[in-house]
């Protein structure tokens, strides 16, 4: 079975095709960082304009590169949220559009969902489930229980902040440029992690619920503190081992609570290798499934992996299914 998948909920106009939810033909990404990092995060308004520009081109180079032609696909699975409202119309447009003039199956995809499958995708085992499903990444933070894949119970979320955008925020107080991760990863290597005592938030009576807002606080407290005396590296590398200490520190509690021994990722923070290389220090005992390079960042063939099975599960969906800026809770 030959799945498109597409993926537009943010800054990323992204096309793959997925041979039996697993093998990759193709993966195309055009990224829209050169256009945002000029304002310093995204613009819905011009993410859009982007997304309509080039979504045709994307998905003609995945069909290209897969080598095959449209008539050749069984199945057009799109992300239908959640995202920017206006982003996620346009590649959802073109799948429902696709799918109506080819005459095949159309299928509506969680992106979240779709970043933990991603990590599925990059092993050759499916692990044993249950799993316990960590998703980092800029507009999300939360620990899902995967009972199977399409099976979830959500543990906890974060109550302000997500991790991704507390990175891109300390990034941007420390004048760094847009994403803001992967320059807070690169200058914390050069830093010194407990020259500034800072500390992830904890919520009252929620042990497994995150909260960054105060953490990002904390961090400006100390820039205007410090004034000409701040040293950058080591004040990037504290806010990192802070945020990432809180997320190891909650993701084995919650595993260990909810009986999971294999723990995946998902989401664009994942990609830190800090990050990766703790939970490998910490949470000896436990098979760790890290996305795939390629697949960590939104994607295509996360899209088009998920569709494939949830095709299987419960067929395909109405053209009429709306896009979704939120998606409350995490079972659907
Ligand atoms: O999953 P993603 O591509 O988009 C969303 O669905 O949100 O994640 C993007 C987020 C951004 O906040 C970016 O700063 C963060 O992932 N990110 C990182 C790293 N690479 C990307 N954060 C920390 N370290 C990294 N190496
Ligand atoms: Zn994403």
């Amino acid at each position: 079975m030959l799945v498109l998948g597409i993926e537009s909920t943010c800054d990323e106009t992204a096309a793959a095709v997925v041979k039996e939810g697993k093998e990759i033909l193709s993966n195309v990404i055009s990224s829209q960082i050169d256009l945002q990092k000029e304002f310093g995060g995204v613009v819905p308004e011009l993410a859009s304009r982007r997304h309509i520009e080039v979504i045709i081109p994307v998905i003609q180079q995945a069909l290209h590169e897969a080598g095959i032609a449209l008539r050749d696909l069984d199945l057009i699975a799109a992300a239908y949220g959640p995202g920017l409202i206006g982003a996620l119309l346009v590649g959802l447009n073109a799948a429902k559009t696709l799918a109506l003039s080819l005459e095949k199956p159309f299928i509506g995809i969680n992106h979240i969902e779709a970043h933990l499958y991603a990590a599925l995708m990059s092993h050759p085992r499916c692990p044993l489930f249950p799993a316990l499903g960590a998703v980092l990444s800029g507009g999300h933070t939360s620990l899902v229980r995967i009972n199977a894949i399409g099976d979830y119970t959500l543990i906890s979320e974060t109550i302000d902040d997500a991790i991704g955008e507390a990175f891109d925020k300390v990034a941007k107080m420390l004048n760094l440029p847009y994403p803001g991760g992967p320059e807070i990863e690169k200058l914390a290597r050069l830093g010194d992690l407990s020259r500034y005592p800072l500390k992830a938030g904890q919520v009252k009576g929620r042990p497994h619920h995150f909260s960054f807002s105060g953490l990002k606080t904390a961090v400006l407290y100390t820039i205007q503190k410090q004034g000409s005396a701040l040293d950058h590296p080591s004040l990037a590398a504290s806010f990192q081992h802070a945020a990432f200490s809180d997320v190891v520190k909650k993701t084995i509690a919650a595993a260990r609570e909810h009986e999971c021994r294999t723990l995946i990722f998902g989401g664009g923070v994942t990609n830190n290798l800090y990050l990766r290389a703790l939970f490998q220090k910490e949470a000896p005992g436990y098979e760790l499934l890290f996305p795939a390079g390629p697949l960590t960042l939104d994607n295509g063939a996360m899209i088009a992996g998920l569709g494939y099975h949830r095709f299987l599960a419960k067929g395909g969906d109405s053209l009429n299914l709306e896009a979704a800026p939120k998606i409350i809770g995490f079972p659907y």
